[in-house]
């Protein structure tokens, strides 16, 4: 039995994504593809499919289609959702829409979805070919309804923590669950092992995406790769903003809402204020707690996937290892 670390499969499929043969003219629809597949990121969503079928079987290279598909697919909503998130860095570089323009980022990220199921589909085997579509399909559509949710929350002063969950659940968590199902489903998983993971999947989401909000106002940006406060000026309704908005009160929450709903302001103004009323509030370790109880949630479920413990260890390794993550 052949097992890989996370940094050997890691390896592996950033040199597959690299080598792989699309580009054709125009090289202005395919060039961005080219530069925002090779500038790499954690190649996280390709990882979990390989390791998840790495549990079951050793071949790990004859599913790197399926793992290139998932990673095309998300690179494509992150030029999507540069835009709607007026964000100009990613990786420590110009987003699509500001190396090139927006009309660039909607088209090449068009192109990339369709790469995805092109890539998807790709050397799929036929016993399978069905169940695997019917998961990626219906988690790329979940996406943009997480999209959907995320944009409309914007603009909303009421939005609970069960709502912000299911949003990030939509968005992020089923992406990393359906990348865990299909490697387990191509692995020749039994249902209720493919199920669990799919499970592990969404705690583990959950707690990535807290992580990255958080992130996105104590992150090193040297390190991170984005721009600090970007969520706050858009005034996104992370866990942190819910949380201080549940928290503060008397003048601390009239000086937060009217952050909010200010019109015009300096944008580095705003987002120290804001963090120093998160500071002040103790969101912080607040959403540190929430970070660490859904990813034990999420290995308690891995644990439970029939197979030998020894087997499960690269896997496990790999999600404490993302615990602590800092970019
Ligand atoms: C960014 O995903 C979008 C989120 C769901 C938070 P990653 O943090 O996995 O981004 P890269 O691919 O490693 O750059
Ligand atoms: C990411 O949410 C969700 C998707 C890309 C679908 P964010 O908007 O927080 O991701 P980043 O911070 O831009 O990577
Ligand atoms: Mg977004
Ligand atoms: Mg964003
Ligand atoms: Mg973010």
């Amino acid at each position: 039995m052949e097992q890989f670390s996370s940094k050997e499969i890691q390896e592996r499929i950033h040199a597959y994504i690299g080598a792989l043969d699309y580009v054709r003219e125009p090289k202005g629809l395919y060039d961005p593809i080219e530069y925002v597949l090779a500038m790499g990121g954690k190649r996280l969503r390709p990882v979990l499919l390989l390791m998840a079928y790495n549990l079951f079987k050793d071949d790990v290279e004859s599913v790197y289609p399926q793992a290139a598909a998932i990673e095309t697919y998300h690179n494509f909503t992150l030029l999507h959702d540069d835009l709607m998130d007026k964000a100009d860095l990613r990786r420590g570089k110009p987003t699509v829409h500001k190396k090139w323009d927006e009309n660039t980022a909607i088209l090449s990220g068009d192109a990339m979805l369709i790469l995805a199921y092109r890539f998807m589909m790709q050397e799929c085997p036929l016993q399978y070919v069905h169940e695997v579509m019917d998961v990626f399909t219906r988690t790329a559509l979940e996406v943009c309804e997480g999209q959907q949710w995320d944009m409309e929350f914007e603009k909303r002063m009421d939005v609970t923590v069960p709502e912000y969950i299911e949003m990030i659940r939509l968005k992020t968590s089923v992406l990393l669950a359906g990348a865990l199902q299909i490697g387990a489903i191509l692995g020749g998983a039994s249902q209720e092992d493919a199920k669990k993971l799919y499970d592990f999947g969404i705690r583990s989401g959950l707690a990535f995406q807290l992580q990255d909000d958080y992130l996105d106002v104590y992150g090193d940006p040297a390190v991170f790769g984005k721009k600090i406060g970007g969520d706050i000026l858009c005034n996104k309704k992370t866990f942190m903003l819910i949380t201080a908005l549940k928290e503060a009160d008397g003048d601390t929450r009239a000086e937060l809402e009217r952050w909010i709903t200010a019109g015009t302001y300096d944008p580095s103004e705003k987002i120290a204020a804001v963090t120093a009323i998160y500071n002040k509030v103790g969101v912080r370790d607040i959403c540190r707690e929430q970070i660490g109880r859904y990813y034990e949630e999420g290995i308690a479920l891995m644990e439970q996937v029939s197979v030998e413990t020894s087997r499960k260890k690269n896997l496990l390794d790999f999600v404490l290892s993302l615990m602590d993550r800092n970019l």
